[in-house]
């Protein structure tokens, strides 16, 4: 591709060919936004728009990316993770006139930086996955709201916040909570993260699984697909739950539920996924086993309490890719992987291009929404929005026809009996 110059800062352009490469190998994965992209860009609904996004650069982020451009939005692009960020898709995009600040293993700065500057020039549309953007307007740059019309938010943290953020009647616009549609949390956080959690733990460490005691905080949709896969591999899978009917679920569905205090002592990995701080904390580690591998797959890095483990430890180092071993007083050594990071991106490449596209399908839908609704006028107020049930059925509906199947459509007798509230026994 051409070098269309545009302000970026990556780690190496050097490597943008083999970042296209991989960019390839998504796109070919993504049939239901190539499909979107076939059908929109001949129209360019995006033109004199700009999107501004912060959501892990990874080879299928840059097929949403280019997509956005290809229909004719200015694209403005940072990582939401320090350690996420793919440097050959980057450069990729970087080469192809995409304005991006994103490199792997920034520092906080860094990473506050590269938000800062895809907002230099005000975004009309904002796309978080983890809300860290849209944070970052209405904590240090609120004026910015005026020009915005509205965003999306990817995760369930993200949107939790921001729910919470309207309720207290303090979100300065609309945001769709892309990660609330069913074409988005019941594949993507249940398989995408199941797989990819895996494979983040396989690649830093290769462990066997099979056989081994494998804790699993949290059994929300992306614990249970975790505990789901794991399980699928030959594990003794252990659940641990602060919500009754969570864990009332994961003892149906075959798992061991139990405190982490006694999880604790006989786990052999452990993996978080609750989007809660202080999940496994000092006296967790103390009682762990020799080997013990540990890490996290929530959005933030909150959940490991890294603090009060260098505060038991006697030293640590670096063994292999993404995998600390720290050492304790009597001799036991503790695995962290990916730094407590979500070990999925950091240590492998994410969830399959092939969940992603739904996802992302899902996101490229909600900015078109955004952008109709304000040129019709209809944009309602600075609330968090639940896409309709159609773009559910439509994206899914693309995606069963991309993948070759069929489905039945019910009969118009059936239909009518649906809702006959005369019809009994
Ligand atoms: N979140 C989880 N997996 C991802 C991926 N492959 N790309 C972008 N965001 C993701």
């Amino acid at each position: 591709m051409d070098h269309k110059p545009g302000a970026y800062k990556v780690r190496d352009l050097r490597l943008a060919n083999a970042g296209r490469m991989r960019i390839e190998w998504a796109e070919s994965r993504m049939p239901v936004l190539a499909q979107l992209r076939a059908e929109y860009a001949p129209s360019q609904p995006f033109q004199g728009y700009k999107i501004t996004g912060c959501l892990h650069v990874t080879k299928e982020t840059a097929v949403l990316v280019e997509t956005f451009a290809a229909c004719g939005a200015a694209v403005a692009w940072s990582g939401c993770n320090p350690l996420s960020t793919n440097d050959k898709v980057a450069a990729a995009l970087a080469l192809g006139g995409i304005e991006i600040y994103a490199w792997y293993g920034q520092s906080v700065e860094e990473f506050y930086w590269s938000i800062d500057r895809t907002i230099d020039t005000p975004p009309h549309l904002t796309l978080d996955d983890g809300a860290d953007l849209i944070f970052t307007v209405h904590n240090r740059f609120p004026h910015l709201a005026e020009h915005i019309i509205g965003g999306s938010e990817e995760t369930t943290t993200g949107v939790q916040r921001l729910r919470a953020m309207a309720q207290d009647g303090k979100l300065l616009y609309p945001v769709y909570a892309v990660n609330d549609t069913e074409t988005k949390w019941d594949f993507d956080n249940v398989y995408g993260t199941g797989q990819s959690t895996l494979d983040g733990i396989l690649r830093a460490s290769s462990v066997l699984i099979a056989g081994k005691n494998f804790v699993v905080a949290g059994y929300g949709h992306c614990g249970r697909g975790v505990a789901m896969r794991a399980k699928g591999l030959g594990a003794n899978v252990i659940v641990t739950e602060v919500k009754p009917t969570a864990a009332l679920k994961a003892t149906l569905e075959g798992m061991r539920v139990m405190p982490m205090h006694e999880a604790a002592a006989i786990g052999d990995v452990f993996v978080t996924a609750t989007g809660m701080k202080d999940i496994i904390r000092g006296d967790h580690f103390a009682s762990m086993k020799d080997g013990a591998v540990v890490c996290n797959t929530g959005h933030y890095d909150v959940e490991l309490n890294l603090k009060e483990l260098n505060t038991l430890a006697t030293g640590s180092r670096v063994i292999r890719k993404d995998n600390r071993e720290y050492s304790l007083e009597d001799g036991r050594k503790l695995f962290i992987l990916a730094e407590g990071r979500l070990v999925n991106l950091a240590a492998a490449e994410g969830h399959p291009s092939e969940v992603m596209d739904m996802s992302f399908a899902n996101q490229f839908m909600a900015h078109l929404r955004l952008v109709k609704q304000r040129e019709r006028g209809e944009l309602p107020g600075n609330v968090v929005m639940d896409l309709p049930s159609s773009v559910d059925q439509h994206i899914a509906a693309l995606k069963l026809e991309t993948m070759g199947l069929k489905i039945d459509t019910l009969t118009p007798e059936q239909e009518a009996y649906a809702t006959d509230y005369s019809a009994g026994t």
